[in-house]
């Protein structure tokens, strides 16, 4: 929970609790005069108007103290809960900077790769090659080269992709580990964007597919070493691991039985939810997902006589979404005939879940939190599409342009989704921790938006 340090005035203000609850941990509502207009927010001992006179808008900020309770609390769980060897590795593509490859291995974290590009950064960060792990459904040679070079583990996704690995393998003097991708047939419930264990997904091999790579693996000597599903993203529903469980669980017990291979590890992946408006609270626990997955696992093994694995979780957004906060300037207010408009100086470029999947969000002032909550506000972008929306409908008080907004559970699929469309320049990002701010990302310049341009020759 937050340390709330509200006047005991704004107290009655229930609705600012809610949405700050759904705020880093470390946030704080700081009053200089105790009066209503002056309480405004701060986050790891930082003030967001310091922050925003300091390096503009929009900027994100991530709570180095939110981060490491995340982390810190699903390594306690699987302690508390999983008796066999367990590792938590971060889905680098919730948000991958080298700062954030370097903040996992505070916490001893394995870092999950899609492609050579966040192979590459995750490298860059200071990720050890012990705890890199790639996925990709349809990785590039550029790709799996870079996985071979730099990686611990490679989840192959298809029996194609296999082939193309082989000869690296073959050709290299130190090659990585392989994990299978399973698909299980059964989806979490989710936006149907997000479901990825479904029959027909894209991603993963049937338990047929899996059975033949597994003959192929053990013909070639490769290192064969686990079994990996994800069923969707942002569920906050465990059960439908059950199932998915019991069938990868058969597959086991008839590859023990058939060709005598049995993984040493299993991963489940990740895809636990996360809180994003008020009307979500509260946060979904951890602790009941890690408590679900690890009893599943123990008693499907238990049941048909297996050792039990090294547990793989594989979470993204339950770990970083809620420590990162996006925080905007409002440029101007509009009245139409049905809605009073907010817009402000980011939006579909460096948020794209509302445009993508109707993803609902909350926000507050950064300022002037004491006023009532007057106003039903849809809070747009600049960008040139109707949905550039980021929020609908959404009770605030009489917020003027030049003010500040802070949109809270910012930190996953934000940044690593951005774009530069209409020219938006991708924002700066900071690090908050004990009162101090650090630059981990600088704001994009024009320079940067020209960067990969070359001029036609001769000019025309
Ligand atoms: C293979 C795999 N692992 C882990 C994740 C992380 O999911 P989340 O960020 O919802 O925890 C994803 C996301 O889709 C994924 O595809």
């Amino acid at each position: 929970m937050h340390e709330s340090v509200i006047p005991p005035s704004f107290m009655a203000s229930l609705l600012v609790e809610r949405r700050l609850a759904l705020f880093p941990r470390t946030v704080t509502v700081a009053s200089s005069a105790l009066t209503a207009n002056s309480a405004e927010l701060t986050i790891g001992g930082c003030s967001l108007h310091a922050l925003a006179a300091a390096y503009g808008t929009p900027f994100y900020c991530f709570d180095a103290a939110t981060l490491d309770a995340a982390a810190q609390a699903y390594q306690r769980a699987l302690a508390r809960h999983y008796p066999g060897e367990a590792a938590v590795t971060y889905a680098g593509k919730a948000y991958l900077s080298r700062a954030i490859g370097q903040w996992t291995q505070r916490h001893d974290l394995w870092v999950d790769c899609t492609g050579a590009g966040e192979i590459g950064i995750a490298v860059a960060g200071g990720v050890p090659r012990a705890r890199i792990l790639v996925h990709g459904v349809n990785k590039s040679d550029a790709d799996l080269d870079a996985a071979v070079a730099h990686a611990a583990v490679i989840v192959v996704d298809n029996l194609a992709e296999l082939h193309r690995l082989t000869p690296r393998l073959q050709a290299s003097a130190t090659p990585p580990a392989l994990w299978l991708r399973v698909r299980p047939g059964v989806a979490v419930d989710t936006h149907a964007y997000r479901q990825t264990g479904q029959e027909d997904s894209k991603f993963g091999m049937s338990p047929l597919e899996v059975m033949a790579a597994v003959r192929h693996c053990l013909q070639h000597g490769f290192l064969l070493s686990g079994l990996h599903f994800h069923q969707g993203s942002h569920f906050h529903d465990p059960a439908p691991i059950g199932p998915a469980l019991e069938i990868v669980l058969d597959l086991v017990a008839e590859l023990a039985a058939t060709t005598g291979w049995q993984p040493h590890a299993l991963s489940p992946g990740g895809g636990w939810g996360v809180a994003y408006h008020e009307d979500d609270l509260p946060q979904p626990d951890l602790e009941d997902y890690v408590r679900f997955v690890a009893h599943a696992v123990v008693e499907g093994c238990r049941q048909r006589g297996l050792a039990l694995p090294a547990l793989h979780l594989e979470p993204g957004r339950s770990l970083i979404a809620r420590g990162g906060v996006a925080v905007y300037t409002v440029g101007a207010a509009k009245q139409t005939s049905a809605r009073r408009w907010l817009f402000i100086d980011g939006g579909m470029a460096d948020n794209p879940r509302p445009a993508l999947y109707g993803a609902r969000y909350s926000a507050l002032p950064v300022a002037g939190l004491g006023r009532e909550f007057t106003d039903r506000v849809w809070i747009a972008g600049p960008f040139c599409e109707s949905g550039d929306i980021l929020i609908e409908n959404l009770l605030m008080p009489d917020v003027q342009a030049q003010e500040l907004l802070a949109i809270p559970v910012s930190g996953a699929y934000h940044l690593a989704m951005q774009s530069n469309y209409n020219g938006a320049r991708k924002p700066a990002v900071l690090w908050l921790e004990q009162g101090q701010a650090q630059l981990i990302q600088r704001r994009e310049t024009l320079a940067d938006l020209l960067a990969r341009d070359a001029e036609l020759t001769p000019p025309i």
